[in-house]
């Protein structure tokens, strides 16, 4: 056992991280350091189990896992997209549902069909990017904001945004509504391609440990 070497985990700060240290309260995996909020640490460490966590900022957790600095990491698919990082996805969370959407005025609808120029905001050009290029054909304008994406269309900076919906609130509340779905989004576990081959027994364990649980959860 004490020759084991760690494997770490990069979590993505916030309501996923949380999420995700629940669950892993449930298969047995404990890092009672991190529940401490006033610590400024940034290493939790489970010695026992050889864990080691920590929290980063979500565009950079698959940053974290392509370069093997964490060994597993847990960020939304909406991140893991517009990173395109070389990393495995392993497993779908099933928490952080929410949808991937080109929204707008009910007026842009008629934009989105005929192939027509347009400025789309977001802060996902490279999905936004993919999805009128390579998806819808259409070539646009994108430009990149870096949050209230919804004021786009409502300053006239953009004929239409490409964006998180969760409730669909922010829309309602600004007059705006889903225009086109891209994807369905979620929390999703991602490993090191090295790692995978090197520690592929403890993965392989916890993979099947969390789809166990999962399964329960959802019955
Ligand atoms: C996200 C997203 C939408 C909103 C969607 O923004 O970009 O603005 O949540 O949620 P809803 O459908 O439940 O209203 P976030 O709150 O992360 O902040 P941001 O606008 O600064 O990115």
């Amino acid at each position: 056992m004490s020759d084991k070497r760690y494997l770490t985990f990069a979590l993505g700060k916030g309501r996923l991280a949380s999420k995700t240290l629940e669950l892993f309260e449930q298969i047995g995996i404990t890092c009672e350091e991190m529940k401490d909020k006033s610590s400024r640490k940034l290493i939790f460490v489970n010695e026992e189990l050889k864990l080691r966590f920590f929290l980063a900022k979500g565009p950079d957790v698959p940053t974290y896992v392509e370069y093997g600095a964490a060994d597993i990491g847990v960020v939304g698919r909406d991140t893991i997209m517009e990173e395109n990082r070389n990393v495995y996805e392993v497993l779908d969370l099933g928490f952080g549902k929410c949808r991937m959407c080109v929204c707008g005025p009910h007026s842009a609808q008629e934009l989105l069909q005929h192939h027509e120029r347009i400025r789309v905001a977001s802060k996902y050009p490279n999905i936004a990017r993919e999805y009128f290029y390579n998806k819808k054909h259409q070539t646009v304008d994108i430009i990149k904001l870096n949050g209230s994406v919804e004021l786009g269309p409502l300053v006239e900076l953009s004929d239409v945004i490409v964006d998180i919906v969760e409730t669909g609130s922010t829309l309602r509340e600004n007059g705006l509504e889903v225009l086109e779905e891209i994807c369905p989004l979620s929390a999703r576990m991602i490993v090191n391609p090295v790692s995978m081959q090197m520690e592929t027994e403890r993965i392989k364990q916890l993979l099947h440990q969390l789809r166990e649980k999962l399964a329960q959860q959802e019955a």
